[in-house]
């Protein structure tokens, strides 16, 4: 079963992946720093997603070649640990929180609300790679709940209408800093 959700992952990947070349002499120097350290494979994976945001796919194989981790390990972690992303995402990541305490507040209502304003489902990102829209687990501020958060920012108190209102904010910031350019 899991073999199965880890070979659909790297279909996935690849298909995705294969749109964007990114340039990978950007890990070299990663690379250089944890080739022979031991237990380098989580360290190197969190690097990489740091320089492009996910893991692209030829970074895992630049991995596999020259530091010699093997692709099923890699991609073993990867899928395991939520934190590490497999597609590009947008520049805002707009994270909505799903524990408890947000899910009896409603959170779905805002995940809806969202996907409704940004016309993309849960998990994707919107045609101008602007924004990520994901479901997560307990952001650590459920006295606030419904939660999201925006990079650094955490929204609390939420309704439908307000979070509509933070993303229209930020589109608002964003086309005025395009205007500036
Ligand atoms: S359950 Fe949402 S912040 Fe804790």
């Amino acid at each position: 079963m899991r073999i199965n959700r880890i070979q659909n992952q790297i279909r996935e990947t690849e298909e995705e992946s294969s749109k964007l070349v990114e340039d990978l002499s950007l890990i070299d120097l990663l690379i250089k720093k944890y080739k022979n350290k031991h237990g380098n494979l989580i360290p190197l994976l969190q690097g990489v997603q740091s320089i492009y945001g996910y893991i692209p796919r030829d970074a895992f194989f630049k991995l596999n070649k020259e530091v010699g981790l093997e692709l099923s390990a890699m991609y073993g972690v990867a899928t395991f640990y939520s934190q590490f992303r497999l597609n590009p995402v947008g520049k805002h990541i707009i994270k909505v929180c799903h524990g408890t305490a947000c899910h009896v507040q409603d959170a779905s209502k805002i995940t809806d609300a969202l996907m409704d304003s940004l016309k993309i489902n849960d998990g994707e990102t919107t045609e101008d790679n602007m924004f990520t829209l994901e479901s997560v687990a307990c952001l650590g501020c459920c006295s606030l709940a419904p939660v999201m958060m925006i990079g650094e920012e955490t929204y609390g108190k939420l309704t439908n209408k307000s979070s509509v209102k933070v993303i229209k904010n930020i589109k608002i910031q964003e086309s005025k800093a395009t205007n500036k350019e």
